[in-house]
């Protein structure tokens, strides 16, 4: 089979890549340790969840100036709390996660958009700049009352 002088090198150079390829990624993984985001990956038993810290006392606290922190529970077919109030400009770091099935956290009008996994903490912050009261909804069909799971945020 005859084969042309720049095939024979381009098909060189695509093995070439593809062995580099492998060499980084190989180096990174093995010899650094290197893994994929979730070197933070923050588990929990989803059965016991609500007996240990933080998830005991779902709820807001302050933990800076204007800045809070907000555990939140999700389950079927609801959020504990239910309601947080929030003065206007308060920084929030929610810890999310979920007692039974996969449910969502979307805070509608924003781009929070989480998922509450059982056995898994999910993290993500937001500044409430505008006052309102914003609807968060379960974005992930988790059951008969899907629909119907919500809570609120009141920003004033
Ligand atoms: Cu929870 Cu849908």
């Amino acid at each position: 089979m005859h084969m042309h002088r720049l095939e024979k090198w381009w098909l060189v150079f695509g093995i070439s890549m593809l062995a580099i390829f492998l060499l980084v990624l190989g180096t990174a993984t093995f010899a650094m340790g290197v893994t994929p985001p979730g070197e933070h990956r923050h588990t929990v038993n989803p059965e016991t969840v609500t007996q240990n810290e933080p998830f005991d006392k779902p709820g807001l606290r302050q933990v800076g100036d204007n800045e809070y922190e907000a555990v939140i529970l999700a389950f079927v077919f609801g959020y504990s709390p239910d309601r947080i109030e929030l003065p206007v400009g308060a920084k929030v770091n929610f810890v999310l996660t979920s007692t039974d099935v996969v449910h969502g956290f979307h805070i509608i009008g924003t781009n929070v958009n989480m998922m509450a996994v059982p056995g898994e903490v999910n993290h993500t912050s937001y500044t409430f700049k505008e006052p309102g009261e914003y609807l968060v909804l379960c974005n992930e069909y988790c059951g008969a009352a899907h629909e119907q799971m919500q809570m609120r945020i009141i920003v004033k």
